[in-house]
């Protein structure tokens, strides 16, 4: 494996097009198979029951009618539900949830399986289902922040994050000549994938074929296998097309393992596939945050203390808690800083991580709560941040890999005209005569790497195969993934046939922490450099060639040809080098992660700034946004195109968070009141005009091979402090939750 911080990649002509997606005609077109569009011979449909109420005891269900509809074969509950070989409350992988899979009769939240019905049509499935008619014991639910006690969160392991404090906090506090103290919330959101979560499960023998959508192949594959007491690699997992993750498809879930069992039981295939409203419940999503900022300045308006106490969500069963505290980590120096998790167990399904955990919820509220502190001081916003620009990481001190935030709120701010803004709110009208505000936000996100690894085979007719589970679950990894991998064979993009997407091929790691072009495409470039460095030996060797006695000098190639590394005079075509060689395959390998040496010298971030314009009816309060320009710095771009799609869905993200998305408990009995995309809003094309995004330079030696930071995440990051900023510009009003609304400003 090359070391990544002296070997930085070279890269050809094709990292840096913005080309199309190699998928998205496939997509369009319907031809993209994805999970649920499988229909193996002899396919029984599945449907199970969710249940109705948040908290109690399933006293009854009426088998012997669903048993005796039409088409039902199977009726699957508690009572006979054949025997797992794993523990369903075993964390079995680095993306484990502890799961429901009808191990009892007892209720946890609303929307928890707790029977499952096999029939031969998906309509006999789901009649039979409804013919359960199931009855309960129901104990009051409990949903909301307020309604149980906050406990620490349980020892540090995936999900349950640490707290950190750097330097005097109490001191801090102290010092301040100016300070604020405020609480925002967030509500609970559910990844609302376009494809919900699906399977399609078939059996042969102990070994089992999995079509389903999944952001980790091969940690699916382990962790399924452990439920079935199977070894990893009798599970094989065919994902090659995901409409949308967000982080919810990256875990082994219970209904998914229920109609693997049923499977099983049935002796034929089973498909399952979710309902919209099945989607609110036993698949994650981001928990509901209450937290708590104080923040105090000294006479020059630096930050003497930035003390960020998260209070979130979690299950009754499990433990994830949403991060939101992380988000004051690592961006704004202050002289002391502080930030604490708590936990309130609720009776909802285990939240999990949703696009950008912990930094989206948690920069909300940061954001804004410097916007506050900015407006005490009687500071322009975007001045306040420059005062408190962190030149090193704050508490650590430890260098930056490289930072580019300085350029991105130069930049954005240029673009956008911020230099216009009046100081104090309520100070523009439009031509219309609608309130205008213009607010911004800084974003950060993390550049974690996982492992991964690649195969590359070079073909004597010029062509080459490479091979990785890497997944592309709508984000175009796919396309800046070949990108990476035709650079480092020296080829042209319709010189290479790109398999991903199924478990039996070399493991392509996770989609997800925005990490995976990064390291997917590292383990590529890897196997991409191994093959070039093998021709290399072989021209080397060959007295015909003009690498001869090159010795082991490196190589790199480029448009068909092999160069000796930092020598241009000396080179060879790679069909010349093959043909003398016996026209063979030439097969690399390569694999990909960042040395935990590596990781621990600097800090690794994505930065940015985003910049709202929101206009409002003085009379109704109805909230458009108008406007917003994103400038982020995130490494190497491999496709300008997918990276400005993945920013603007970012930053749409962000406005979904703003005003749209919010999932409503009814008090009474637990259920999510508005578990459909009727009830549960996301913004539509009108809602997010004017979008428009800049990607600032950025050369990172450090982060990676590839010099890759990733953008999968970080468009959402400072796009929600940046519209509810604007918001307060625009009317006067500060709106503490999100999603903001009407009826907030109507009484303000
Ligand atoms: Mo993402 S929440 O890392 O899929």
């Amino acid at each position: 494996m090359p070391d990544t911080l002296t070997s930085p990649a070279r890269f050809g002509s094709n990292a840096g097009q913005p080309l199309t997606r190699r998928d998205g005609i496939a997509k369009v077109t319907g031809a993209a198979n994805f999970a649920a569009d499988n229909s193996p011979a002899n396919l029984l449909h599945a449907f199970y029951v969710p249940a109705s109420i948040a908290r109690g005891r399933v006293t009854h269900l009426d088998v012997a009618a669903a048993e005796a509809h039409t088409g039902v074969t199977h009726v699957i509950t508690p009572q006979n539900r054949p025997p797992l070989q794993g523990d369903p409350s075993e964390k079995v992988t680095m993306f484990s949830f502890r799961i429901e899979v009808l191990q009892d009769d007892t209720v946890r939240y609303a929307g928890q399986p707790i029977a499952m019905v096999l029939a031969e049509t998906l309509e006999a499935a789901t009649e039979g289902a409804r013919l359960l008619n199931p009855q309960y014991e129901v104990e009051p639910a409990r949903t909301a922040l307020d309604q149980n006690e906050p406990i620490s969160v349980p020892p540090q392991g995936f999900g349950t994050p640490a707290g950190a404090e750097h330097g005097d906090v109490a001191a801090g506090h102290a010092a301040a000549v100016q300070s604020i103290d405020v609480t925002y919330e967030t509500p609970a959101q559910y990844h609302n994938a376009m494809e919900t979560h699906a399977v399609v499960a078939e059996w042969d023998g102990d070994k089992v074929t999995l079509d389903m959508p999944s952001q980790a192949l091969n940690m699916s594959c382990a962790g399924y296998a452990y439920f079935f007491g199977i070894p990893a690699e009798n599970v094989t997992l065919r994902s090659p097309y995901l409409g949308g993750g967000f982080g919810s498809k990256a875990f082994p879930t219970g209904p998914q393992v229920l109609a693997i069992l049923a499977a099983r039981l049935a002796g034929r295939p089973v498909k399952l596939m979710l309902t919209r409203q099945q989607m609110f419940g036993p698949v994650g999503h981001r928990g509901a945050t209450s937290q708590r900022l104080r923040l105090g300045v000294d006479v020059d308006a630096a930050l003497t203390v930035l003390d960020h106490e998260g209070l979130a969500e979690t299950s009754t069963f499990d433990d994830f808690i949403e991060p939101a505290a992380n988000a004051s980590q690592g961006l704004y120096a202050a002289g002391a800083l502080k930030s604490v998790h708590r936990a309130v167990r609720l009776d909802v399904g285990t939240p999990g991580p949703m696009r950008a955990p912990g930094e989206a919820s948690g920069s909300a509220a940061l954001e804004c709560a410097m916007d506050e502190m900015a407006e005490l001081a009687g500071l322009d916003p975007l001045e306040f941040r420059l005062r408190n620009y962190a030149d090193t990481e704050p508490g650590t001190g430890r260098p930056y890999s490289s930072k580019a935030l300085r350029e991105c709120y130069e930049q954005g701010a240029a673009r956008f005209g911020w230099a216009d803004r009046p100081l104090e709110p309520r100070q523009m009208l439009d031509k219309n005569g609608m309130l205008t505000g213009w607010g911004m936000g800084t974003a950060l996100f993390p550049c974690p790497m996982f492992a991964a690894d690649a195969r590359a085979t070079l073909r004597a007719d010029g062509t080459a195969l490479v091979e990785t589970s890497a997944v592309d679950m709508g984000q175009g990894a796919w396309t800046a993934l070949a990108q990476i991998a035709a650079d480092s064979l020296g080829l042209p993009m319709e010189k290479l046939e790109f398999h991903a997407g199924h478990s039996a091929l070399p493991d392509g790691g996770v989609a997800g922490g925005s990490g995976h072009t990064a390291t997917a495409g590292g383990a590529l470039h890897a196997a991409g450099s191994d093959v070039i460095r093998q021709l290399g030996e072989v021209a080397s060797n060959d007295p015909g060639s003009p690498l001869h006695g090159a010795g082991n000098a490196g190589f790199v190639a480029r448009n068909g040809r092999v160069y000796v590394e930092g020598d241009e005079s000396r080179s060879d075509e790679i069909a010349a080098i093959m043909a003398r060689a016996g026209s063979l395959d030439v097969v690399g390998n390569g694999s990909a992660s960042r040395p935990p040496e590596v990781a621990a010298k600097h800090a690794m971030n994505s930065h940015g700034a985003v910049f709202a314009e929101v206009k409002i009816d003085p009379d109704l309060y109805q909230i458009r946004v108008t406007r917003m320009v994103g400038a982020f710095a995130a490494g190497r771009i491999i496709n300008p195109r997918l990276t400005e799609s993945q920013l603007m869905g970012g930053m749409i993200w962000g406005t979904s968070f703003a005003l749209h998305e919010e999932a409503k408990h009814d008090p009474r009995t637990g259920r999510i009141m508005n578990a459909n995309l009727a009830g549960y809003h996301v913004p539509v094309n009108a809602d997010v005009t004017g979008l428009e995004v800049i990607t600032v330079h950025e050369d990172d030696p450090y982060v990676n091979a590839l010099g890759i930071k990733g953008v999968g995440e970080i468009g959402g990051v400072g796009s929600v402090g940046a519209i509810a900023n604007a918001i307060w510009h625009a009317t006067g009003t500060r709106v503490r939750r999100f999603p903001i609304r009407i009826e907030d400003l109507i009484r303000g």
